[in-house]
């Protein structure tokens, strides 16, 4: 990939000299390459399912490819913003599940720019939330890694448990990021990339990585043990002239181009292995701006690759965990649709709480139940409170602008409650059944990433503060801030050159 640095300088230049080369070829890692490792080697016979999984070209549990359920795996990266967000429901929308469940995405979340109360309606939708830095940054450090996991518990309410994922920024990571990852609790990473020869399955990195040896060390043998945190290598569609391209495909070609690629590469793997098939976007890329050039067709093109992936037979559209549920106990596609991880009920809940749904059908989510959080250079909404000063890396959840207890208090999600039950409003877990009990028994989120933290988890910055300022910016200023924003946004989008 890995000529990715250059990529990125020379299109940030560009489009720091005019706007308008936003479209610039991005997410084409025109370095990756067949890299299974000769150094891997895994023994069936002592890396044991569920909590271990060799990397093969074959489906777990021995099953015979016909009887696999396809997976597709759409994924979302960088922040999540209101025009973003548009874009990626639209994706999903294209598509639905064999069992009547809308098509499900995983969306790997930068903080910065991204709306909180966002995070949560992508969450509660049934979508999955993971980790991709604070501020987007290759060979991130510790602290842009939990951090982010911090706020996307403290401000968009999901379950530490349940944040599992983690993708590294311009699919620049190292040995030890992948150590950091392990130590911070996350179940999986996905960034390692795989071409066609290297088109494993979803595995355990106990014995090590078996793609993408892009960086010094990372394939040395005995070099990386992380027994349990697996691996979900991204699947490169291999263009006409043979070069993988791994993002933001549609950027790549024409859209018949575009079409063409995925189908071969569709063919590939529906008739073949069935190892899961990647569609790895950039929501920024194809959303229309301002002074931009029209992105609808990037958008139309892939909408209409997804809804023909979605009309064969056996398909199915999952979150990154739901892939590795699979994975754990997997079961042929005629069982698939009565899993449990499958189904799509919405919860049944009376009245209208800050959940991220709209739970009295009034055709609004949290009606008026959102916090407006506005500091200098940033701003968000949230179900919970808005912390007393503009959270950073440094300090992802300061203490909050509200005391404990006040009228306007927002109670954050506790360990015993899914937040989609959770009323922060209220203090109080709507879920009064067994099915819908949740108890989150991951680690405490460690703090920038060296040493546990000395809470539980879920307290830290929502203690009382004395302060009251909640930092408003005047009218004009909240202008400029918007437009900064935007353009901030814009940049930071094509920045990803792959991400
Ligand atoms: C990876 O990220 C680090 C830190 O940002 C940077 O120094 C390095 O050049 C990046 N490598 C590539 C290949 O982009
Ligand atoms: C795009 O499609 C045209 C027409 O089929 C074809 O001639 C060309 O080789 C394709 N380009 C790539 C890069 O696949
Ligand atoms: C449990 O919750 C459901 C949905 O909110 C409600 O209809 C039901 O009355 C509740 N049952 C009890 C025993 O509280
Ligand atoms: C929203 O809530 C506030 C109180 O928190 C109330 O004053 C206001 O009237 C509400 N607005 C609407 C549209 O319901
Ligand atoms: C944010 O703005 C306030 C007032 O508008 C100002 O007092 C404060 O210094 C600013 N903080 C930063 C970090 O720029
Ligand atoms: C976390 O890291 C920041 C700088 O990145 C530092 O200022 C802060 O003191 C650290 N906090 C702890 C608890 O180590
Ligand atoms: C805020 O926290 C302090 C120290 O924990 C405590 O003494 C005080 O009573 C708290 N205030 C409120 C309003 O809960
Ligand atoms: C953090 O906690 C987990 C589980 O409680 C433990 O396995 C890990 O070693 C701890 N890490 C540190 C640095 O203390
Ligand atoms: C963390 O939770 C465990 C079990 O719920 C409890 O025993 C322990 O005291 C808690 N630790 C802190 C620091 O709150
Ligand atoms: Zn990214």
């Amino acid at each position: 990939m890995r000529s990715l640095s250059l990529t990125i300088a020379a299109a940030t230049t560009i489009l720091l000299a005019t706007l308008s080369t936003v479209h610039a070829q991005d997410g084409t890692p025109t370095g990756i390459t067949n890299t299974a490792p000769s150094t891997y080697s895994c023994d069936p016979k002592v890396c044991l399912p569920p909590a271990c999984m060799c990397a093969s070209l074959k489906p777990p549990g021995g099953l015979d490819p016909k009887t696999v359920p396809q997976f597709v795996t759409i994924t979302c990266d960088d922040s999540i913003q209101a025009d973003l967000f548009v874009t990626a429901q639209k994706l999903l929308a294209a598509a639905k599940n064999p069992n009547g469940c809308p098509a499900r995405g995983t969306f790997f979340v930068s903080i910065q720019y991204t709306n909180f109360a966002l995070v949560d309606q992508w969450y509660a939708a049934g979508n999955e939330v993971a980790d991709h830095t604070w501020t987007h940054v290759g060979t991130p450090p510790a602290a842009e890694i939990s951090a982010c996991k911090e706020a996307l518990n403290a401000y968009g309410g999901i379950p530490r448990g349940k944040i599992q994922g983690f993708r590294a920024p311009f699919l620049n990571y190292t040995l030890g990021t992948l150590q950091e990852i392990a130590q911070q609790g996350f179940i999986y990473d996905s960034s390692a990339t795989a071409v066609i020869d290297d088109a494993n399955w979803p595995y355990t990195l106990d014995n090590g990585l078996a793609n993408d040896c892009w960086s010094p060390g990372l394939c040395t043998a005995g070099a990386l043990k992380l027994p349990g945190v697996w691996e979900i290598p991204m699947h490169s569609v291999v263009d006409d002239t043979q070069i993988p391209q791994l993002m933001d495909v549609y950027l790549a070609g024409t859209s018949a181009n575009v079409t063409s690629w995925y189908n071969t590469n569709w063919q590939r793997h529906y008739n073949g292995n069935r190892a899961p098939f990647g569609i790895y976007v950039h929501p920024t890329h194809m959303t229309n701006y301002v002074g931009l050039p029209d992105a609808s067709g990037y958008l139309n093109t892939m909408t209409s690759i997804i809804a023909t992936l979605a009309s064969n037979p056996d398909v199915w559209f999952v979150t990154n965990q739901q892939l590795l549920a699979w994975m754990k106990n997997p079961v042929p596609a005629s069982q698939l649709a009565s899993q449990s991880y499958m189904q799509c009920n919405q919860p049944v809940i009376a009245k209208e709480i800050c959940n991220g749904l709209d739970d009295t059908k009034q055709g609004v989510i949290d009606k008026n139940l959102t916090n407006q959080c506005t500091f200098n250079t940033s701003d968000f909404q949230t179900c919970f409170n808005c912390p007393a000063t503009e959270p950073t890396a440094a300090n992802p959840v300061p203490a909050s602008n509200v005391a404990v207890g006040s009228p306007n208090y927002r109670y954050p999600l506790p360990d015993t409650c899914d937040s989609i039950w959770w009323d922060p409003i209220g203090d109080n877990c709507l879920c009064n059944s067994s099915t819908c009990a949740y108890k989150d028994v991951s680690q405490p989120i460690t703090k920038n990433g060296t040493t546990n933290g000395t809470t539980n988890g879920t307290t830290n910055g929502n203690g009382n503060s004395t302060s009251n300022s909640n930092g408003k910016a005047s009218g004009a200023s909240q202008i400029v801030n918007t437009v900064g924003m935007t353009i901030a946004a814009v940049l930071g989008a094509l920045a990803i050159v792959s991400l």
